[in-house]
């Protein structure tokens, strides 16, 4: 046994944001690279025969040749033992994406230098900046032509409402780049792949640097840890330059897995002698053979141990820990020594539910649960075939408590809609349901709404209209699904008094 209660302080469990292509695959390589982890670059997403193909888990990851669900890598580097949480870079990303930056206690933002700023990290910073936590900065792809640096950094702070504090500045870019200046140590950091240098590349670099510690923001650790300041780094994951800078200087700042609120005043602190933790992912179908599932558990306090018996907060259930995985780059093996910040994945025979809480000990912990995000597609949906009604209303029962998709139903009536933030939900929904409860499902499909929470007091049957459709959550809670923002706000110049919310 380990000494948990110090070796808690040595985790960093983070999670690498982007649009697709900025990079983060390639950063995420060399990050392994730097950790001993693989010994080339080019086998962490091979596209073709990979090493963490074991990645690919479900079937339709496989069709589509794209990674559907976040996955956990786990390594050690400079005395910490990292756990990088992995989300979907593509377009069709999905809640899952969103709630496993519930369970990072930091995160890096990948941008290309070429482009900025593009709606996905937008979305994704805007989760992940609500639970203000350190968010660090990477401009990639320095060894092509960019943007110009203050062009970005400034774009940074208008777009995403956050302080930009540079800790190197690119000396030149794509032909020209000759390295970047380390504003905090004040020299040059060369990059190897310049011929001649060139020194009014240099020069104007210096004369940009002068205008930045001038009018720049100052370093603030403080500001950093509450996400208010972001330290912006240049660099380039392919050349693999600046990323070592860019790993070691993250460590120093990343913070230690802290406490967590539960339900009640109470906040579990990582040091505490129970066993904690919460589900923020459920996986299915992992292995096809097997029908197994995995949740994905986040430790909060105390040490894993193999056979320990936990209580399932949601309806007091005590199970016994037997069949635990953990999540290393190179395999996924048996847990060996888990504390609070790493993630360890339970086999599930149904027992699980996104955003359960286990614990061990008399005293029951419930923490806060994760929160809803605001779906963009809908679809009304219905079986195929009306004979298979009983594992059709299994099946979507069952889906959408594992967090798949949200359900809704039509005010009055049986009708069913389902929503989501990406349409690969709705794939692989269908997937899943054909799959796993042999029930074809049919959509009928109604595009992206605006979806509003309101009162029940407030509901009105006349709001019910074909551009504002009044319909109940899975809970029964009234919800007003929007044509378009136009039609919301006609809404709000009717009904001013009805306060309309969002979800996350
Ligand atoms: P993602 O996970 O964020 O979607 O991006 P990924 O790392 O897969 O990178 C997207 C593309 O950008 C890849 O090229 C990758 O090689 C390239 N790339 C990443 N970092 C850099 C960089 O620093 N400089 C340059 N020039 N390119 C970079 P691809 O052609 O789409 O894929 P591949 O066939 O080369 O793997």
């Amino acid at each position: 046994m380990t000494n948990f209660k110090e070796e808690f302080k040595n985790r960093v469990t983070f999670a690498i944001i982007s649009h697709p292509d900025a990079g983060k695959t390639t950063l995420t390589e060399h990050f392994l690279l730097h950790g001993g982890v693989i010994r080339q670059a080019g086998t962490v997403k091979g596209r073709g025969s990979s090493r963490l193909a074991s990645s690919d888990w479900m079937a339709i990851e496989k069709q589509r040749g794209i990674s559907v669900t976040s996955s956990v890598l786990q390594f050690n580097y400079g005395g910490k033992r990292i756990n990088i949480l992995d989300t979907p870079g593509h377009e069709d990303f999905s809640e899952d994406t969103y709630r496993t930056l519930m369970a990072v206690d930091s995160a890096i933002m990948v941008i290309d230098s070429a482009k900025g700023i593009e709606p996905q990290t937008k979305k994704l910073f805007q989760i992940v900046s609500k639970r203000h936590i350190p968010i660090f900065t990477f401009f990639n792809k320095l060894d092509r032509d960019g943007r110009p640096p203050f062009d970005l950094v400034d774009e940074l702070e208008k777009t995403l409402g956050i302080e930009a504090c540079p800790i190197n500045w690119p000396v030149g870019s794509g032909q020209i780049l000759q390295g970047v200046y380390d504003l905090q140590n004040d020299r040059l950091v060369k990059y190897a792949g310049t011929k001649d240098f060139d020194q009014s590349v240099f020069d104007e670099s210096m004369e940009e640097i002068e205008l930045l510690k001038d009018a720049g923001n100052h370093f603030d650790e403080e500001k950093i840890k509450s996400g208010k300041q972001t330290p912006v780094f240049f660099g380039s994951a392919l050349a693999d330059f600046g990323v070592v800078e860019l790993l070691e200087d993250y460590l120093k700042y990343a913070p230690a897995p802290s406490a967590k609120q539960t339900v009640n005043e109470e906040k579990i602190e990582p040091q505490d002698d129970r066993f904690t933790g919460f589900v923020f992912k459920i996986q299915a179908n992992m292995n096809p053979n097997h029908r197994d599932r995995i949740a994905f558990v986040r430790i909060v306090s105390g040490q894993f141990s193999h056979g320990i018996e936990v209580t399932l907060a949601s309806n007091g259930k005590k199970i016994k820990l037997n069949n635990v995985t953990q999540f290393l780059a190179d395999e996924r093996e048996q847990v060996q020594n888990a504390v609070a910040g790493d993630i360890i994945g339970l086999y599930d025979t149904g027992n699980f539910q996104v955003g359960e809480s286990i614990y061990t000990g008399k005293k029951r912990v419930e923490f806060e649960p994760l929160p809803t995000f605001t779906p963009e597609l809908f679809s009304r949906v219905v079986a195929k075939d009306v004979m298979k009604q009983k594992s059709y209303h299994k099946g979507i029962n069952q889906l959408v408590q594992e967090g798949t998709v949200q359900l809704f139903q039509s005010f009055h009536g049986q009708e069913y809609i389902i929503g989501a933030v990406g349409q690969l939900q709705f794939e692989v929904f269908q997937f899943r349901m054909a799959n796993e409860y042999n029930s074809q499902v049919v959509f009928e499909p109604m595009g992206k709404k605006i979806a509003r929470w309101l009162d029940p007091n407030d509901v009105d049957e006349s709001m019910n209209t074909s551009r504002s459709i009044l319909v109940r959550d899975r809970f029964g809670d009234p919800v007003i699904l929007f044509e378009n923002q136009f039609s919301l706000n006609w809404f709000k110049d009717k009904y001013p008094k009805v306060a309309l919310q969002r979800k996350m």
